[in-house]
Order: structure tokens, then C-alpha cells, then sequence
């Protein structure tokens, strides 16, 4: 009989561990406090127009060995509704009618919720969901910091291949992938910019401007095209996702003004994206 080296950890050695919990919520006048009758969906309920909203807080510390829990995520959830949904709608409410840039309600809640947390975690993010497709974030590291991400696709045509390989090398190393006609994917971008909001303006960077620097820039030189025969980096450069991730990002460096390029993440399929941080 053979035995599977496992390494049992020590009691005495300390877990340090991340857990992140998502709080889905709408910021209509409901009953907040009620129980939840289908907390997968959010509550309060979204019985009028509302913004549906999700705050994910990630907190770090040492799992507690005795119950193998690193918080409660009741924890998570009461800090959450009762240190920032309140705010939240007040703030929606306040500046309805001059609007209130997502920056504002994000560093709003930071301190309140931080200050509900157990002494054992820190919270190291804070991440609001606009949408599904447009994602807030503070993060303890960068300070007074706020990132922005938003998603994008397009679709394309490539062949993988390398010229100074033989048929039967290309089709060792790239399978189907080398087809001479090529084959398709639907592309999703994920861009993530970052910096300090904006004294005047309150934002890192408006979203519509965002959107159209990224359309420019990306979508629409690589929406329903052939990589490797309608653009120019692609011509000698096989358009594999790292290859299409770096020549996003060196399109996009240095375009937002004075929010920063932080991440372009490429999701080749579902199952397989490639990210790169400069
Ligand atoms: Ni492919």
C-alpha cells in the first residue's frame, strides 16, 4: 500500500487567508431590515425603477483554527446594510438630480464598513458593481486610489501559425487553430483604469469617455475583421490571446489622460482569457 505525501499544517502554523462576500442589493425604499424572501436576487426588492446594485468587500486575517472560519459573512452582510446601503441611498437621493458619480459612493462607504469589521481582518477591497458589465474598486494599497472596469467585445477571425514552421510543425503546436482559413471567436475585453477621482468632477474618468476611447482604439479596428489579414500588428505577430491582450494594452497605454491604464484582461472564450498589467 503506498501513502499520498500529505503535509498535515501545523496548529500553531497561522492561516492567512482572503474571503470575499457579494451583498446584492437594489436602492429602492423597501423594507431593508425585513427578512429576505430571495437574498439571491437582492433585497430590498425592486418593486419600482431602482438601481440594482452589488458591493463585494474582500477581507484578509488568520482563519480561526477552532472554527476554521476567517469572519462570518453575517459579519460582511451586517456591515454591509448597515453602514452602507443607508448611505448609498442617501447619497442617490441627495444628487439625483446632478448625479453622483459611482468614485463618491464607493469612498463614502469605505470607512464605515472598515469600522465594522471584527479586529482578527482588515478589509483589503471594496468592489461596487454598477453592472454586470461595470465594476468599482478600492483597494487598501492604492490609497485614495479607484479603479474602474468595463467589459467590451468584439468578434474576430485569426489562424495561428508561425511562417518558419513547416505544415506538420503547425499543426503539432496549433492543432485545429492553424486551419488556413482561419476560425472565430467572440471576444470579451476587460479594461481597468485607475487613479484619484477628480476634485471637480468626482470621477477617475467619465465612463462614456472610457467607452469611446476603447471603441477608437480597439473595437472597432478588430470587430468583425481577420486579425492576421486586416491588422497591421498582426501581420508577422501570430494573434494568439497573449499576443491580442499585449497589443490591446499598447493601444490603450497612455490614452485616458490622467486616469492610468492598470489591466487588459482577454477572455479568448469563456474558459481561457489572458491578463496583462504593463
Ligand atoms: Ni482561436
Amino acid at each position: 500500500m503506498t501513502t499520498l505525501p500529505i503535509r498535515i499544517a501545523s496548529m500553531s502554523d497561522d492561516l492567512i487567508m482572503e474571503l470575499t462576500r457579494e451583498v446584492r442589493f437594489s436602492l429602492a425604499d423597501g423594507d431593508a431590515d425585513g427578512k429576505p424572501l430571495n437574498s439571491w436576487a437582492g433585497w430590498p426588492a425592486s418593486d419600482r425603477i431602482a438601481p440594482y446594485l452589488v458591493l463585494r468587500a474582500t477581507v484578509r486575517g488568520v482563519v480561526d483554527r477552532r472554527i476554521g472560519y476567517l469572519c462570518n459573512i453575517v459579519t460582511i452582510d451586517k456591515a454591509v446594510r448597515d453602514e452602507a446601503i443607508p448611505q448609498l441611498r442617501d447619497v442617490h437621493r441627495e444628487d439625483l438630480s446632478v448625479g453622483c458619480p459611482y468614485e463618491a459612493m464607493l469612498t463614502r462607504v469605505v470607512s464605515p464598513i472598515e469600522g465594522a469589521m471584527p479586529d482578527n481582518v482588515e478589509l483589503i477591497r471594496l468592489e461596487l458593481r454598477a453592472t454586470p458589465f461595470l465594476a468599482y474598486t478600492w483597494r487598501k494599497e492604492l490609497l485614495n486610489m479607484i479603479q474602474i472596469t468595463q467589459s467590451f467585445e468584439f468578434a474576430a477571425a485569426h489562424r495561428l501559425h508561425c511562417a518558419d514552421f513547416s505544415d506538420e510543425e503547425n499543426r503539432a503546436v496549433f492543432g485545429k487553430c492553424t486551419n488556413p482559413n482561419g476560425h472565430g471567436h467572440n471576444y470579451v475585453v476587460e479594461v481597468t483604469v485607475g487613479g484619484e477621482p477628480d476634485a471637480q468632477s468626482g470621477t477617475v474618468l467619465e465612463v462614456g469617455r472610457l467607452e469611446r476611447i476603447v471603441k477608437e482604439r480597439v473595437i472597432d479596428e478588430f470587430d468583425h475583421k481577420h486579425l492576421n489579414l486586416d491588422c497591421a500588428e498582426f501581420a508577422e505577430l501570430n494573434p494568439s490571446v497573449e499576443n491580442i491582450t499585449r497589443v490591446i494594452w499598447d493601444r490603450l497605454n497612455g490614452a485616458f489622460g490622467s486616469a492610468n491604464l492598470a489591466k487588459v484582461r482577454v477572455y479568448e472564450t469563456p474558459k481561457t482569457f489572458a491578463e496583462f498589467c504593463g
